[in-house]
Formats: C-alpha cells, structure tokens, sequence
C-alpha cells in the first residue's frame, strides 16, 4: 500500500507531526537526511502507520501521486538545498510543503520558483511547540487553493480543533501562510513581555512573593485574560529547584535568545509603514536582556527612585495591573491585526482577518480566549480598520485606559521599565488624538528641504519661503 503523505525532517517537530498524522489513520513515509534520525524514530515512535525509509528514492517511490511531502526542517538554506534534492525525484503536480519557521519573501520565491516548474509549494506555518505538533498543532497554509485542497483533508485532521473547527484554513497566495505566522510570533514576544512587566510590578514594585503571583496569574487565566502563555506562567512560578530550593524563576539568567521572527515582524512592520511599538518593544528588550555584564555596571553607576511602593493598597494595585494587562493584549493584537490588513492590502492577499482569528484559537502559542471577540468583530465588520474601534474592545479600552495610566505612571515615579505596557498607552494616545503634531513635522520638512506640505483649508501641496 503507497502512503499518502511524506515527512522529511526528524527533529522533534517532524517526528511529533508525523506521529500525529499517522495517529489520524494516514499512511506515512518519514525520512531525515541524516540515518541518526530515522534511528531514533524507528526506536520511539514504532506505529503501525509510519514508514521509515533510509534512501530518499525509496522515499519518493512510496508516495500516492500526486506526491504529498512535507518539509519539517531547518528554516532558510537548508529548505533550497532539500528542496533541490526532491525536485529531479518528483512529478508535475506534486506538492511539497514546508512548515518550517521560513521567511515569507523565502516561501514567495519557492512557490513562484516551484510553480514555473509545475510544482506546488504550500508554505505552511506551524504553532503549537513539540505537544502541539503531536496532539494538533494551529496550522496556517498558503499556496494554490486547488494544490491546499488536495491536503487540506490530513492539514485539518492533525490540526487542533476548537469548537468542531479545525484550527487551520486557507490563507491566501504565495508566502502569506508564513508571514501570518511570523506576525503570530511577533505577537507572541509582546505577549510574552507584557506578561512579564506585570509579573515584575507584582513582584518588584509590590513586594509579592512568587507563589502569590502564581496564584494571581492562575486566576486571571480565568477570566479576559485567559490564554495559554498567561497559564504557563503561572505554572512556571510554582516550580522549585531541585538543586537550591528556590523559585525556578530565581535561577534562571535574565537574558532572552530569539531565533528571529520578531524581529522580522517589526521589520516588515517598517517595511509596508505600520504603527508596530509593542512587538518592537519586547524584541528591543530582548536584545537589552543580552547585555548582563554591562546592566550589572550600570546598576551601580546610575541613579533612579526608590524601588518599592510607599504604603499601598494591594488588591487595588493587583486590580490595576490585571486591567493594564489586559489593555496591553488588545493594544499589541490591534497593532498585529492592523499589519495584517495592511499587508493584505500590500500584497494583494486578502486576507480573512477573522479567519486567522479562530485558527489562533486553539493548539498555537498565542491561543486566548480573546481571539473569539476579535474573530467576531472582524466578521461583524468587514471594514474594520483597527481593533480599538470595534464596539467590544472600545469599551474595554475606555474603562480600562485609566488603570493603564497609573501602572505606567507608577513604573516610572518607582524606576522599572515598563516599555510594552507605555508603548500600548502612546499607541493607544497616539491614534485617539484627531490632531496630531505632524503639522509641525511638515512645516520643518518644508522650511530645509521644501518638502511642501498639504493645508486644512484648501486641496493640493504647497511650498512657501520660509
Ligand atoms: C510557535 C512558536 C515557535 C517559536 C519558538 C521560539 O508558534 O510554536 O512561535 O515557532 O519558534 O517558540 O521562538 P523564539 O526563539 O524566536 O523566541
């Protein structure tokens, strides 16, 4: 019997999917380009419907045509070079995909380059981590429809599933499954930090204990904020070392690595010209993790204000950083959501931004319970610009703008950078005022280099002698 899909790439990822596939009933054919691998794979995952295969040729020949193969190896050089390999091996109409973490100008010129040769690339992204990839990742495809028709059925089968929907669909042409993918983890890195500045407020501008903060966390999951990163990281603070007996956060060394996909995101943010402060915050941050020797000096050197709060009502304080945090979410998934029109736009995808809002609901890292308002307010109104003008988020914002004020405010007077929770309340300033200070910009543009500039009474653009 031919298998009807191939996994090449055996690092836990690979390994993970095509366990999950072949957990769905599908006959699957894995292969790794190193026979180390395949060794390890034969010896931990033996199941009745995976294959192992030593000769990529053997590989190939195994496959129903049209060929499935999905690629689940390194990003960048490493999916051109495997890529080449397959090409002499395969058939017009066959179907490679790639869910790898790729770039999506890399994953535009494979499927322009794959598609003059009569070949189809399906760029897919892949969320979820190691037990998402085995029990159903959050999968975002893009290529040729009638190519993703012919896998969308083993795609939406080993995907998550939230509500009888599969947390994988259709995005668009080219590369744009991998950019959706890339904004998820630009997303996911502000989330990330947003979650950590309050559990530093907690912590170091209150005075909570780590346990307390973990059970703070476990209740917030509860409610707006619940979502998975909110969830691990309450579990994350319950863990001791086995070694020192402390909090596992204590030991752990305050410097971040990244393996770059915020980064991309904010520069693609500057590329099609869009407002993204809080994901390019929290990589910033990352990068001003990494320079411990110099902060340690630093700590010495220069002066702040006293660290902890004067005598102060906890629950209150408690109450306001839950409110900051949950503004800061919506604030980072507006800007994220605002990206992916514009982008949309751009590239002439056209994207369903309320689609990619249920995809996220379930097995990918950034899953929240908040997705299904925004998925609703993207389907209410077609139009929607930003998320901040939806009737939902509007509300919440305006209640909870207040709290946001103070916890910055208190970050500030109390010296503990806050840089995702301010850059959500300038964005969030920014886009309410009607008048902005650009007028003045234009002026200077106009006086040094006459620029000209447009005026509110009268259409066109005008120049004078300053
Ligand atoms: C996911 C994650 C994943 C990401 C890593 C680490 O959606 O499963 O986004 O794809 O690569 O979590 O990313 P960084 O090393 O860039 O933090």
């Amino acid at each position: 019997m031919m298998n009807s899909i191939g996994v090449f790439g055996l690092g836990v990822m690979g390994a993970n999917l095509a366990i999950n596939m072949a957990n769905k009933g599908e006959k699957v054919a894995v292969y790794n380009y190193t026979p180390d691998l395949i060794e390890t794979f034969q010896e931990k995952h033996l199941h009745e419907n995976a294959t192992a295969y030593y000769e990529l040729t053997r590989f190939i020949d195994s496959l129903e045509k049209p060929r499935k193969i999905f690629l689940m190896v390194t990003a960048g050089a490493v999916v051109d070079s495997v890529i080449e390999s397959l090409f002499p091996l395969l058939d017009q109409g066959d179907i490679i995909m790639d869910g790898g973490n790729s770039n999506f100008q890399d994953s535009n010129r494979r499927y322009n380059d794959l598609k003059e040769k009569g070949l189809h690339f399906i760029g897919v992204g892949v969320s979820g981590g190691e037990e998402g990839a085995l029990n159903g990742p959050s999968l975002m495809p893009s290529g040729d429809k009638e190519a993703y028709q012919q896998v969308a059925p083993i795609l939406e089968k080993i995907a998550a599933q939230v509500d009888g929907k599969a947390c994988c669909s259709y995005l668009g042409k080219e590369g744009s499954g991998h950019y959706v993918k890339m904004v998820h983890n630009g997303i996911e890195y502000a989330d990330m930090q947003l979650i950590t500045e309050a559990y530093q407020f907690l912590r170091e501008r209150l005075g909570l204990g780590v346990n307390e903060i973990a059970a703070i966390f476990a209740e917030w999951n509860k409610g707006e904020l619940e979502s998975y990163l909110m969830e691990i990281t309450a579990d994350i603070l319950t863990r001791v070392d086995e070694e020192t007996n402390q909090p596992m956060i204590d030991v752990i060394l305050d410097k971040s690595g990244q393996k770059g996909t915020g980064k991309w995101t904010s520069q693609n943010a500057l590329d099609i010209g869009v407002p993204l402060t809080i994901v390019t915050e929290s990589v910033f941050m990352r990068f001003l993790s990494n320079v411990k020797e110099e902060r340690m000096i630093a700590e010495q050197e220069l002066e702040g204000p006293a660290p902890l709060l004067e005598q102060t009502d906890k629950n209150e304080w408690i109450e306001l950083v839950r409110q900051a945090l949950v503004m800061g979410k919506i604030s980072t998934y507006a800007q994220g959501f605002y990206q992916y029109k514009q982008a949309s736009e751009q590239y002439k995808w056209d994207l369903q931004l309320d689609e990619i809002a249920l995809i996220f609901r379930g097995g990918c890292i950034i899953r929240a319970g908040i997705l299904n308002e925004i998925s609703n307010a993207f389907k209410e109104d077609k139009e929607l610009s930003n998320l901040f003008l939806s009737p939902y988020f509007k509300a919440i914002l305006n209640k909870n703008q207040a709290a946001m004020r103070k916890v910055v405010i208190k970050g500030m007077e109390t010296g503990l950078a806050l840089p995702c929770f301010n850059a959500s309340l300038v964005y969030y300033d920014g886009y309410r005022s009607g008048k902005s200070g650009a007028n003045l910009i234009q002026a200077q543009r106009d006086y040094f280099g006459a620029h000209t500039f447009e005026r509110t009474d009268k259409d066109g653009h005008f120049h004078i002698q300053w």
